[in-house]
């Protein structure tokens, strides 16, 4: 309804922002046709099913049927609203919107922003401005954090008090059950939204951080304590899980470092937030965080927008390194080129102290960060005797699996090679090693492995489906014409997995002497899987012949019909010669004569 109800606006959106640049941002895409092409952004593949037509200003995926036009896109990728999403297109392509902001402002989402927003001002002008911050501008002095840093990180204090944030947003007119929605405010058991009683701040006591989305708006809050009492809680308290802040999609500076990661290719991914502003303030900008979390494939699919290579510090204890692993075998099986930055011993415990110390010392760690494959190899040779089978075999086994994460055949086979030669035996016994390992553990993250299933099924789609899905298609386009072609290849089809829905079709020609689509689209949602199978390979037909002329319709039909026939008969053959095989090894001749036969037939 809103969206309508804004049709010019969208319109005139639209009208200047060319969508297949704007998805080129996000996505690599090629000429295809009429169309542009690239790799799906919102499922896992390999092979592109992604278009993108700039005519219709639309986006379409037939792999996870996905589309729309650019504001379904950006909702969709960002996780945002139509609201938000018009507002930022809208900036973007200079249109000014004519609405009125208050239905903007209807929406919660919305509010939680604003609130945001004035939440990281209070803080900001409190650390900046109060007597009572002095405390923290010491600390954070001797923590060596410039004013141009807290400035441009807008970087503030809260006092140790309960209300203190909650009373003076209330004041500014926020309601109480948006404060506690944005996480700034906790609500007692005891609660009362009327007198106003029982709610108090989550954040006292800290300097606070704002964390903002790629956009940078700010979506949350992360904030350090200042004195630590046995009160004070943990070290940091983050605002927790809103509408607006999903600490997954999140990367801490993001904002700040993407046009840095872009330009040098390479993402310098840190521990804390002190660490990143120790950096960007030492002059390396293309540093960011995850706040102390195990990267998700959210975070490394946003990140790979970017940049395709990361280089990873972090903390070497064993808490940190396991986290870091978790998200270095996602980012490694997305397809991420990973590096470990290694602090020399003794040139501090985190970047930031690093940086304290002497910022070339960790400039060069950088600059040296070390292949994650041979950081594995390295640390797994410690303390191991080459001579010993045993130790050799358990080398093997820590490393395997990490080579097999790696999804590009020729950097395996490199490690492989480099593993061989450290273990002295050759490649094939790895590969034969490799085979036992994926026989009895699933070493893919649980993540990947959902998320790779549609994938797989999609990959193995064979050239005869999808000949069949092209001529069903364009018959289904141009019944009229089709109706004089459906009985060639009766003797096929029946036996593919498009047999149903060719009955169906041929069934509605002889019952009905013409095709009716709807009563076609009622069987097919009964019998398919998936059930909208007619719509999507009419648009799989409009997608790939969308400027086919009418009397190219036929010769286009018998042509796909002639290669539909070709492949048939080639799986066939392969199908009976493997029988035929099995068969001569059983010593079944009676079988094997009937297989023969079939196979003589194929021939003629
Ligand atoms: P500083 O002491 O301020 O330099 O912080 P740090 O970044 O060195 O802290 P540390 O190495 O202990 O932790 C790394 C990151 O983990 C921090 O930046 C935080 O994002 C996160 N973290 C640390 N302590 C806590 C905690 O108590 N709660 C939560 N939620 N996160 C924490
Ligand atoms: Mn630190």
């Amino acid at each position: 309804m809103l969206r309508e109800y804004m049709s010019d606006d969208t319109q005139a959106i639209k009208d200047r922002i060319d969508i297949a640049e704007f998805i080129g941002e996000y996505v690599q895409l090629k000429p295809a046709g009429v169309n542009m092409k690239g790799l799906c952004p919102f499922h896992n593949e390999k092979s592109p099913s992604f278009m993108v037509n700039r005519d219709r200003q639309t986006f379409k995926c037939f792999g996870c049927s996905k589309g729309g036009d650019i504001f379904t896109f950006i909702q969709e990728i960002e996780g945002m609203e139509f609201i938000e999403a018009l507002k930022l297109l809208a900036n973007r392509a200079g249109v000014e919107i004519k609405q009125q902001t208050a239905q903007v402002n209807s929406n919660q989402k919305n509010r939680i922003k604003d609130i945001n927003l004035h939440a990281a001002r209070f803080f900001y002008n409190f650390l900046t401005q109060m007597d009572a911050a002095k405390e923290a501008r010491d600390y954070l002095t001797t923590r060596g954090i410039t004013q141009d840093m807290i400035d441009a990180w807008q970087i503030g204090f809260i006092p140790d008090q309960w209300e203190l944030l909650t009373q003076y947003l209330l004041k500014k007119g926020h309601g109480v059950e948006d404060l506690v929605a944005a996480g700034i405010t906790i609500k007692r058991d005891n609660a009362n939204a009327q007198t106003g009683k029982g709610f108090y701040d989550r954040f006292r006591g800290r300097i606070m951080f704002p964390i903002r989305d790629v956009h940078g708006n700010v979506a949350g809050f992360t904030g350090r304590v200042l004195k630590e009492t046995e009160h004070s809680g943990g070290k940091y308290v983050n605002t927790p899980q809103t509408i607006v802040y999903d600490k997954s999609r999140i990367v801490f500076g993001l904002d700040k470092a993407r046009q840095e990661i872009r330009t040098t290719g390479n993402i310098v991914m840190v521990e804390g937030q002190m660490d990143v502003i120790a950096a960007h303030q030492a002059g390396m900008k293309n540093v960011v965080a995850t706040s102390g979390t195990a990267l998700t494939q959210e975070q490394i699919k946003l990140l790979m927008r970017y940049a395709k290579n990361m280089s990873m510090a972090f903390d070497a204890d064993d808490a940190g390194e396991k986290a870091a692993k978790r998200g270095i075998a996602l980012a490694m099986e997305t397809g991420m080129h990973v590096k470990v930055i290694q602090i020399p011993e003794g040139k501090g415990k985190d970047p930031d102290e690093c940086i304290k110390q002497n910022k070339e010392v960790w400039f060069t760690a950088v600059e040296h960060a070390q292949d994650i494959m041979e950081w594995y190899i390295e640390r797994a040779l410690i303390n191991k005797d080459l001579k010993n089978p045993h130790d050799k075999q358990q080398i093997a086994d820590e490393i395997l699996p990490e080579i097999i994460r790696l999804p590009y055949a020729v950097e395996r086979e490199h490690w492989l090679q480099m593993l061989a030669q450290q273990l002295s035996i050759d490649t094939k016994v790895l590969h034969e090693d490799i085979d036992r390992i994926k026989a009895t553990t699933t070493q893919k993250t649980g993540q990947t492995m959902l998320q790779e299933e549609p994938q797989k099924s999609a990959q193995k789609q064979d050239k005869l489906e999808v000949l069949i899905e092209k001529w069903i298609g364009l018959g289904l386009r141009f019944p009229d014409i089709f109706q004089h072609h459906v009985d060639m290849l009766s003797h096929i089809l029946p036996q593919t997995t498009y047999g149903p829905l060719y009955e169906q079709i041929k069934n509605s020609y002889t019952q009905s002497s013409r095709i009716n689509l709807e009563t076609l689209r009622q069987d097919a949602a009964q019998a398919h899987n998936p059930e909208n199978i007619v719509d999507v390979l009419l648009m799989k037909s409009e997608w790939e012949f969308s400027d086919i002329k009418e009397d190219t319709v036929e010769a286009q039909l018998i042509e796909f019909s002639g290669h539909i026939l070709i492949h048939w008969v080639k799986q066939r053959r392969q199908q009976l010669e493997q029988e035929i095989r099995k068969a001569e090894q059983h010593g079944d001749t009676e079988r094997l004569n009937e297989l023969l036969q079939q196979f003589q037939q194929l021939q003629s």
